[in-house]
């Protein structure tokens, strides 16, 4: 989802951006493409070719794919799990049928809304049968709820107005997000979803989830309801993920501020640690009403009742798809704050790297390397790996190097009492403070970062910052005061449809705390004399596809969110908001490799108001699994924006899609 932002002017900035692997094996483990990057580094090796025909942007309410590929559309937001809860009756949400007694009671078991991360787990090696899971990021509340004003109303009052009259909205909205576990198969070429599988599960904004790492039991984590700071309930704002090689899947909790309200009335305490309030501000929580209102109906959500409860939101959360009954575990040594995703990659000398962006303006990018290593035939040691670690921060320098530099406490060091650090549970806490102070590069809101299964580079994706200012200069966000003007790693100020970047590790080892980096893609439109092959000649309105200089073979781009890579290694991208045509949002691919290396074509539009997330594929390459997320945005159930994917007279329904090749055969190729 886009951001929003209490402390830049919110209204003008929501209705700007908001209108607008690979060989699996199971033995006990699992084998992914994270595995197989002990290989030796491919680096230059074209990949196999993409053969489609690229479609043009499209403004069309429809999913549009090239000659020669179909999709079928796998669940719908409210679909039951099992025979023992009805699906949600769309034609009925006009006349309130979630406000009926047992909506969200029915809901916790239906699949979620607003679908965002997928990622496949095989049954039993598969690949053509495994469990899903999907990450449900937050509610429409206007494409759910008549009258419900949603963002419109925010400046005038009537949202919160709307929500203290209707509170029965938040039980709803809490079963509605988290994460939904499904198990599919492919019969005959079609994907299906199996309903009353022993697979199939809900985790929401209330399921109770164990707190794991050098954080659990801090002092900063203790409320009222968890006096030892050990056990959550539920997660939340689940935006992208990952999947580990030991076959779990990790939600990332990004956009965790919109839900808590009343900063204001903290502030004005004079007997709460003012390292908390900084903290907070550090986070963007807003001060008075917040996005979601929540605290109508939850004291959780009130800052001024309950100071502590932010801090147990905003991690990475490990899942075990093919266990049902486990209990997830909040990863504290990965750090917290808004996660957009976390990638896993195993070095070769056994420790796991795991990459992940923090998806808001002038926010970084960062590591974590385990402290132990992975062995592949112990899985329950594995499941022990994310606990304890060192987490890195990344410094990009003008010289083409890089730096990861490490958040560790040290009394000697800047991470210190005096800066509010008291032991590495602080750190780790407030990790977006103690990256400032290591000074890591302010980046244009990295989200997803993810390591290309065939050469090992990473990629980090950096969805655009329209705050970004063309010369040096000082803005303060998120709390403290940032340098707003372009730096090496982001080139452009101000930055409209942001930008790619390429790391590779020293040595390839992702353990290595130096590297070397390159911009791989400008965001735009490559028409006209736009297109440059000199990312060091960047303007505004430049578009550089890592140098690949046929611009009539090049599709524009806006608005890099989730990526992900083929078996064979070519990069595909969703998009969330701008477009430099007008046209919607879609899926893109280009190679990293050869002499065709970043001609990036467009594979996907989707239907009206949505963006598109997931961006994974089955392990044998043959499906590409997409999600739909928010057809109809800046609609209501009165007046829908979309009618996807049900068709003319339906309500929009966030879906996840399966895409195929008529006939069989492997995806872009
Ligand atoms: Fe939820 Fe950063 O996209
Ligand atoms: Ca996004
Ligand atoms: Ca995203």
């Amino acid at each position: 989802m886009v951001q929003r932002t209490p402390d830049a002017p919110p209204f003008e900035e929501l209705l700007s951006q908001r209108l607008s692997r690979r060989t699996l094996l199971e033995a006990g483990v699992v084998l992914t493409a994270s595995t197989l990057l002990s290989a030796p580094a491919l680096a230059d090796k074209p990949a196999a070719s993409l053969r489609f025909k690229p479609i043009p942007g499209s403004k069309a309410d429809a999913v549009i794919l090239p000659p020669g590929y179909t999709y079928d559309v796998l669940i719908r937001w409210g679909q039951g799990l099992s025979s023992s809860v009805p699906d949600l009756d769309a034609s009925k949400l006009n006349s309130g049928v979630l406000f009926e007694p047992n909506a969200a009671e029915r809901q916790r078991q239906q699949f979620g809304q607003n679908c965002d991360a997928i990622h496949f787990f095989p049954i039993k090696g598969r690949p053509d049968h495994g469990v899903l899971c999907v990450n449900n990021e937050y509610t429409d509340d206007s494409l759910m709820f008549p009258g419900h004003p949603g963002l419109k109303g925010l400046s005038s009052g009537a949202t919160r107005a709307y929500m203290k009259e209707h509170p029965q909205v938040v039980g709803v909205a809490k079963a509605a997000q988290g994460v939904s576990l499904i198990e599919i198969r492919r019969k005959r070429g079609r994907w299906q979803f199996v309903k009353n599988s022993r697979f199939n599960r809900r985790i929401t904004a209330e399921t109770p989830i164990d707190i794991g790492g050098p954080a659990r039991g801090s002092s900063l984590l203790r409320t009222k309801d968890d006096p030892a700071g050990v056990r959550v309930l539920g997660t939340m704002s689940n935006c992208a993920g990952g999947e580990t090689p030991w076959g779990t899947y990790l939600t990332a909790e990004e956009n965790i501020q919109d839900y808590f309200a009343n900063l204001d009335q903290l502030e004005a305490r004079n007997d709460v640690d003012p390292f908390i309030i900084e903290a907070h501000r550090r986070f963007r929580m807003w001060k008075a009403q917040s996005l979601y209102n929540w605290d109508v109906a939850d004291a959780r959500f009130d800052l001024a009742t309950t100071p502590t409860e932010p801090f147990r939101f905003g991690w990475i959360v490990e899942i075990d798809p093919l266990d049902p009954t486990s209990t997830p575990i909040k990863r504290t040594a990965l750090g917290r704050f808004a996660h957009e995703g976390a990638s896993p990659v195993i070095a070769h000398n056994g420790h796991v790297a795991v990459y992940m962006g923090d998806d808001d303006k002038f926010e970084y990018v960062y590591k974590f390397i385990s402290n132990a290593r992975f062995d592949a035939k112990n899985r329950a040691a594995n499941r022990q790996l994310l606990e304890q670690g060192t987490l890195h921060v990344a410094r990009f320098d003008a010289s083409g190097k890089g730096h990861w530099l490490p958040l560790m406490f040290d009394p000697k060091g800047p991470l210190n009492a005096a800066a509010g650090f008291r032991d590495q549970a602080d750190v780790l806490i407030k990790a977006r403070m103690a990256a400032y102070l290591l000074g890591a590069t302010p980046m244009d809101r990295p989200e997803d970062v993810e390591a290309n299964p065939t050469t090992g580079r990473i990629y980090i994706a950096c969805t655009r910052n329209e705050t970004r200012s063309s010369e040096p200069g000082t803005v303060t966000y998120g709390g403290r005061q940032i340098d707003s003007g372009p730096n090496v790693a982001n080139p452009r100020g101000p930055n409209a449809f942001g930008h790619i970047i390429e790391i590779r590790e020293a040595n390839d080892d992702h353990t290595a705390l130096e590297f070397s980096w390159e911009v791989f893609l400008l965001a735009g439109d490559p028409s006209g004399d736009r297109l440059i092959t000199d990312s060091s000649q960047a303007k505004p309105n430049s578009a550089y596809y890592a140098g690949y200089a046929n611009a009539a073979e090049l599709s524009p781009i806006g608005s890099p969110d989730n990526i992900g890579f083929d078996p064979a290694g070519n990069l595909w991208i969703v998009t969330d908001g701008a477009q430099p045509n007008g046209a919607n949002d879609g899926c893109w691919v280009c190679p990293t490799t050869g002499p065709e290396r970043g001609r990036l074509q467009q594979f996907m539009s989707g239907p009206v108001g949505c963006e598109v997330c997931g961006c994974q594929f089955s392990p044998d390459g043959e499906t590409l699994f997409l999600s739909i997320q928010h057809p109809g945005e800046g609609g209501n159930t009165a007046n829908p924006a979309s009618h996807w994917p049900d068709g003319p007279g339906t309500q929009p329904r966030a879906s996840v899609i399966a895409v195929t090749k008529e006939g069989g055969g492997l995806i872009g190729s």
